[in-house]
């Protein structure tokens, strides 16, 4: 008898009600805070040409809205290095990482008929891609882009960056 006990214990084990318990160990925080900043459009949400397409109505580049700090430009350095710098280069000579893997190459930024382009120019490629490459618009925010064109401007062709950012090594 108290053989067959034994058997049915793991039976009886079982009958709790396993996903009716309070949790042992309480979720943390997310360690990550995401923020959108708020001049964020939304995709789809703004018809002006100059955001997006670049372009001015009457033709031509367009200008770049946003004033820019020597912080903001330490950014534009890790998004130039995180979304652009694969193909083209941590200088811009199209000589990325992946071209020796098959990837089409890149004109060097510091070609002369490159070099001459204003910041318009760069925001206009990111924004509708440019022959094989492809956009950026859905994946990188209209601020953002801004800012890669001017770092891309400023640090790169320019070479008008201050010191700390050209120095600092951002990943
Ligand atoms: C996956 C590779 C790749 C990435 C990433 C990439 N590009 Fe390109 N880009 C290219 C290729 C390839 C071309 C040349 C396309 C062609 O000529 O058909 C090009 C062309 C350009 C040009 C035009 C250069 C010229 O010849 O006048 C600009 C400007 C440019 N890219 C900017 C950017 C910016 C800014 C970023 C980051 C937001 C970026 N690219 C990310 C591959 C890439």
């Amino acid at each position: 008898m108290t053989r067959l006990w034994l058997l049915l214990l793991p039976l009886l084990a079982a009958c709790g009600w396993m996903w009716d318990q309070p949790k042992v160990k309480t979720f943390r925080e997310a360690p990550l805070k995401v923020e959108t900043s708020p001049e964020r459009v939304r995709f789809g949400e703004n018809l002006n040409p100059e955001v997006r397409l670049g372009l001015k109505p009457e033709g031509g580049f367009a200008e770049n809205p946003f004033a820019f700090t020597g912080d903001d430009l330490l950014r534009g350095k890790a998004l130039f290095q995180s979304f652009c710098a694969v193909c083209h280069g941590v200088r811009g000579e199209g000589d990325g990482r992946v071209i020796p893997l098959g990837m089409p190459k890149p004109r060097s930024f510091h070609d002369p008929a490159v070099r001459g382009q204003p910041e318009g120019y760069f925001y206009f490629a990111a924004t509708n891609g440019f022959g094989r490459m492809l956009s950026y618009k859905s994946r990188i925010p209209e601020r953002e882009r801004w800012l890669i064109a001017h770092y891309v401007k400023r640090c790169l062709l320019l070479e008008a960056c201050p010191k700390e950012v050209g120095n600092a090594e951002v990943y």
